[in-house]
């Protein structure tokens, strides 16, 4: 059974404090995050972040991300907390920001993969938060999503996935960033992005300087990908995903070209793209600008595989700002099949 909660008008402490108290019974909770829904568990209780695992159907390597509602927390999970983890959280936090630290004692292993490092990040959701608080855990939550697919950005994407699997999920109505949280490692000299999110690299060095990007993040997953979740098919629906780049009126043109062709083999054609104009089977709007294409990306591939689409042309943004994100979950989705115009 799965109780859903709906508290998307008004946050009800008295309907946390029932899922906390699942929290701190071992079960899985998912909640709504300013960036997408996660799929909540206590993150020091080996046998609830293993049900996770379980459920999301993810590889035991691919580590999980603590989230916490106040800066002391870190003390408990990390046995290093430098300079610049200071400086960022004192900026960033609460916000779409994951660093990663040497980890603690604490944290089981099952949580970080077999890591010796510990991601943690504190969301700016009052939802998000009230549920830690009252749980008084830390709390480790993937994107709510089964492994694979792309991520939720709205309750009934989670139920989509884990209705009758999970204990609870809170609906908090749709997130308002849409892609995850931006992940950089502090455990390097210089710190390293290991992946892109609701976060712009410019903005974080701004405050702590040059970061190096992981060669992952922009292209092909190397074998050894430092962030286990890199290597891993990701956000990908049931169709065929082709990402179109380069000059705007040009990758339209070729959109429309394509759209030919596939139709003319058969197939059933979709479009995720600024604009809906296309004699396409199904369109998707997916807005103007980086943030409103950042927030649709997720519900666009989930909502033109209900279309029941063979294939889906997307429209490649500028890889700046959000846009680094929003190429980077693209190309993933898309198993790297880009097309220059
Ligand atoms: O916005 C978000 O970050 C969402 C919400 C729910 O907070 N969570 C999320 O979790 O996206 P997940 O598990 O889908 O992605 C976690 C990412 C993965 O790419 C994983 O490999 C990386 O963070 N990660 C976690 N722990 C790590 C570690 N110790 N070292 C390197 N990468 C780590
Ligand atoms: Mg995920």
């Amino acid at each position: 059974m799965t109780i859903v909660i709906n508290m998307r008008d008004v946050v009800d402490r008295k309907k946390i404090r029932i899922a906390a108290r699942s929290i701190r019974e071992g079960k899985l909770v998912a909640f709504p995050t300013e960036t997408v829904y996660g799929l909540g568990a206590d993150a020091l209780n080996e046998n609830a972040v293993k049900r996770i695992f379980e459920a999301k159907g993810r590889p035991p390597d691919n580590p999980l991300i603590i989230h916490i509602a106040d800066f002391t927390q870190v003390y408990e999970l990390a046995s290093e907390v430098p300079e610049k983890a200071k400086l960022l959280a004192e900026k960033f936090w609460p916000g779409p920001l994951t660093i990663v630290l040497p980890k603690s004692d604490k944290v089981p292993y099952a949580t970080t993969g077999g890591l010796d490092t510990v991601a943690i990040r504190m969301p700016a959701h009052e939802i998000a938060l009230a549920l830690i608080e009252e749980s008084k855990r830390p709390i480790a939550a993937p994107s709510a999503n089964i492994s694979g697919k792309p991520s939720p950005t709205l309750a009934e994407h989670v139920a989509d996935d884990f209705y009758g699997k999970i204990e609870c999920i809170i609906d908090g109505g749709e997130t308002k960033i849409g892609v995850e949280s931006t992940v950089i490692d502090l455990t390097t000299d210089p710190p390293m992005l290991l992946r892109p999110g609701g976060l712009p690299l410019e903005e974080i060095e701004k405050v702590i300087g040059k970061i190096k990007i992981h060669p992952a993040v922009k292209g092909k997953p190397v074998d050894l990908a430092k962030a286990p979740g890199m290597k891993y098919k990701h956000y990908a629906p049931e169709a065929q995903v082709i990402v179109i780049e380069g000059e705007r009126e040009k990758v339209k043109e070729k959109i429309k070209e394509l759209i030919k062709e596939y139709k003319a083999q058969g197939m059933k054609v979709g479009v995720m793209a600024t604009g809906d104009f296309y004699e396409a089977d199904a369109c998707f709007n997916i807005g103007e600008s980086e943030e409103e294409i950042a927030k649709n990306l997720f519900k666009a591939l989930r909502e033109l595989d209900k279309d029941g689409v063979d294939i889906i042309l997307a429209e490649g943004v500028e890889e700046k700002g959000l846009g680094l994100a929003v190429m980077n979950r693209l190309k993933k989705a898309a198993g790297y099949r880009v097309l220059k115009v």
